[in-house]
């Protein structure tokens, strides 16, 4: 039987998730970054994480060409940074203050509960978005607070 699309997305979103602007640099070392809330653990031993990128994404390229990035886990109060990221603009890191991480020089920023720096593991096809599975080089919980949420296709906070 053929799922419904609206009825497959307003399911997932009863799945709250939560939100994360991953990072990497392009050929001509410019800052590139995208909000997902598809991003998620995989393996302990090694340590892999997961996101998944629309195949249509502009940044795809560059996180398939640099193969490393960074992954910056928002906290409550930065919905505008996850807005930021997923605003089709120009240049989302005009008036952004980011600093390369130290182990992989990747795009990092002030303000996240949490950081990672990854090398890129794998790419696989996961239907209209490629999943992208990297090896983390680095943690670094950054910050106490609370998480941004995301349920029902709106942000949410935890009570
Ligand atoms: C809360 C939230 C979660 C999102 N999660 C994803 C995701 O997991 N994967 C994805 O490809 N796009 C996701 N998006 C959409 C991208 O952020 C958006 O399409 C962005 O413009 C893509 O940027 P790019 O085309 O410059 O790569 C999400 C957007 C929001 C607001």
């Amino acid at each position: 039987m053929k799922i419904d699309p609206m009825e497959f997305r307003a399911t997932m979103g009863c799945y709250a998730t939560g939100i994360a602007v991953i990072t990497t640099l392009g050929d001509q070392g410019e800052p590139v970054g995208v909000t997902v809330n598809s991003f998620t653990s995989v393996s302990l031993d090694p340590p892999l994480v997961l996101f998944c990128l629309d195949r249509n994404a502009t940044s795809l390229a560059a996180f398939d060409a640099a193969g490393r990035f960074a992954i910056n886990v928002l906290a409550e109060d930065q919905q505008s940074v996850s807005a930021r990221f997923a605003a089709p603009v120009d240049d989302r890191w005009q008036g952004f203050d980011w600093y390369p991480g130290p182990v992989t020089g990747m795009p990092l920023f002030d303000g996240c509960l949490a950081s990672m720096e990854c090398e890129l593991h794998a790419v696989h096809e996961g239907g209209d978005h490629q999943i992208i599975v990297g090896e983390v080089r680095e943690v670094r919980p950054t910050r106490q607070g609370k998480p941004l949420l995301y349920f029902r296709g709106r942000y949410d906070r935890c009570a």
